[in-house]
């Protein structure tokens, strides 16, 4: 390669990789009808999880409502948390339990012992905010496929050990594993 075309393939480089991050993080670098099978989607370092956002506050600088396809192998769930955003829940694919403790907000100083319900393909069930809460795939035969649709974000999760874990114990979960890579604070945009 002589020096020009060694300068055009370096700038083709730079340039690939500047449109390949846009794509995954900037605000206005994604198309306006997107074909779930092409949305990226990732584990993010959790075990089991297939996650995409399909619309959200850090990708998509929405403010009042935040929507994911999550799938989850058998056996796997979510961590048991709590956080204030509202959560909507529609059950694509498969089966599994939905786990109901008590709120942060009530007298008691822990979850407790859960209330436990099916949830099955084409059921839908919603969490109020504040509630400790978890959703596993119980069924060893098939994935848990559903759409999550969020209030308020970007989500500030609570994280419990289990179910006797002292409210004031949770453990924050902020920003969540799939906005660490992408998301900004506020306060360093002002920096400049
Ligand atoms: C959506 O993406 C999938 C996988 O790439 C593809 O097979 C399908 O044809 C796409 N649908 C449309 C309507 O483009
Ligand atoms: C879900 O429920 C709707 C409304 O009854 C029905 O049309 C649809 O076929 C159902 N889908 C599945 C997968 O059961």
């Amino acid at each position: 390669m002589n020096r020009l075309q060694c300068l055009i393939f370096f700038t083709a480089l730079l340039f690939s990789a500047t449109a390949a991050d846009a794509s995954r993080c900037a605000n206005d670098g994604y198309d306006i009808v997107r074909n779930i099978s092409e949305v990226e989607q990732g584990s993010f370092g959790r075990f089991g999880l297939s996650h995409a956002t399909l619309a959200g506050a850090v990708l998509h600088g929405l403010k009042e409502v935040e929507v994911w396809f999550t799938t989850v192998a058998p056996g796997v769930g979510t961590p048991i948390h709590r956080h204030s955003s509202e959560e909507v829940f529609v059950i694509l694919k498969g089966s599994g339990t939905l786990y109901i403790g008590s709120s942060a907000n009530s007298d008691q100083d822990h979850p407790g012992t859960p209330q436990e319900y099916p949830v099955f393909a084409n059921s839908t069930f919603h969490v109020a905010g504040g509630v400790v809460h978890q959703v596993r795939n119980t069924n060893e035969h098939e994935d848990l496929q559903c759409l999550v649709a969020i209030s308020r974000p970007p989500m500030k999760m609570f994280m419990y050990k289990d179910w006797f874990t002292p409210h004031t114990a949770a453990k924050m979960v902020f920003p969540m594993f799939w906005d660490e890579r992408c998301y900004e604070p506020e306060e360093t945009k002002d920096e400049l």
